[in-house]
């Protein structure tokens, strides 16, 4: 097997941002190693891949799991030899009135969205810092990890910590040729936003989709965020032209939040 192709692992990956992403970078050329916590999307999301004739493998797992994170590295070196880029994408939203919020909400969303980066993190760090090339690890944020919103307290505030991970990792990191950046999308028409949606009408009496309008309506490009809007920066973060940018968060929102 030609080791110049490179390998990229992007979690949460069986649909959604995830998967444009994924799809993204092996139509750049990367040999990808799919992942995600739901067999079955996973599954669907390889055949396609193999239907596109893309080289790939399919690894199922857990982000907040320690083990499960140790286990994609293992099998991506298994069958692909070494990790050039490590997309921390899984992450999940909570939108809930803040004295409303449960302990159990809270471990929820903060084992997935920071325990499951910082674990994340460090597997693919231990396997970069072996290798002899640029290693990129490349972060899920958003526009919340910059902003802080109503409704939102618990999502914004895992957030705001994957902004200062990526910061004091890229400067932890530096020393073993690794890069970390981190992609901040604004509001794209995912399952997660069908949620979020949903939540505004239990919690707060608003119409369907009526918390999608307010918050897209301002955008200043004019339309919501599309997959691939995402796939493109990850794109660029993961290839050699981004080699001198590290500990960087940048937004991609068409225009809501301005840093
Ligand atoms: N959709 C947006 O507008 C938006 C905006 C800003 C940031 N983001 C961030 O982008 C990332 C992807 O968002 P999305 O909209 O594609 O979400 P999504 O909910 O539509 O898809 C998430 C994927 O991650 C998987 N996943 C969930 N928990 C997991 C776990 N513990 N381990 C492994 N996989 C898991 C799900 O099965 C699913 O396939 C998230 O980190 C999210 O916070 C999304």
């Amino acid at each position: 097997m030609s080791q110049d192709k490179k390998v990229a692992i992007v979690t949460g990956s069986a649909v959604s941002l995830g998967n444009a992403i994924a799809t993204r970078l092996a139509k750049d050329g990367f040999r990808v190693v799919l992942q995600d916590i739901s067999q079955e999307n996973l599954d669907k999301a390889k055949k396609e891949f193999d239907n596109q004739g893309f080289e790939s493998i399919a690894v199922v797992g857990d982000v907040s799991k320690r083990d499960d994170q140790f286990n994609v590295v293992k099998e991506a070196v298994k069958a692909f030899g070494k990790v050039d880029v490590f997309v921390n994408n899984a992450g999940v939203e909570s939108v809930e009135p803040f004295l409303e919020i449960e302990e159990k909400e809270i471990d929820r969303v903060f084992n997935i969205n920071i325990k499951g980066v910082i674990f994340g993190t460090q597997v693919a760090a231990e396997q970069m810092k072996t290798q002899d090339s640029v290693g990129k690890i490349i972060n899920a944020c958003s526009i919340a990890g910059h902003e802080s919103y109503e409704m939102l307290s618990l999502y914004s505030a895992t957030k705001h910590a994957v902004r200062s991970f990526t910061h004091s990792t890229a400067k932890e990191l530096a020393q073993y040729n690794i890069r970390v950046n981190a992609y901040c999308p604004g509001v794209a028409d995912t399952p997660m936003w069908e949620r979020i949606d949903a939540a505004f009408v239990e919690h707060k009496g608003y119409e369907p989709k009526q918390a999608w309008k307010e918050f897209t309506q301002g955008i200043l490009v004019g339309r919501p965020q599309e997959p691939n809007d995402v796939a493109n920066l990850v794109s660029f973060l993961a290839s050699d032209d981004a080699n001198y940018i590290t500990g960087q968060t940048i937004l991609t929102d068409g225009g809501m939040v301005f840093r």
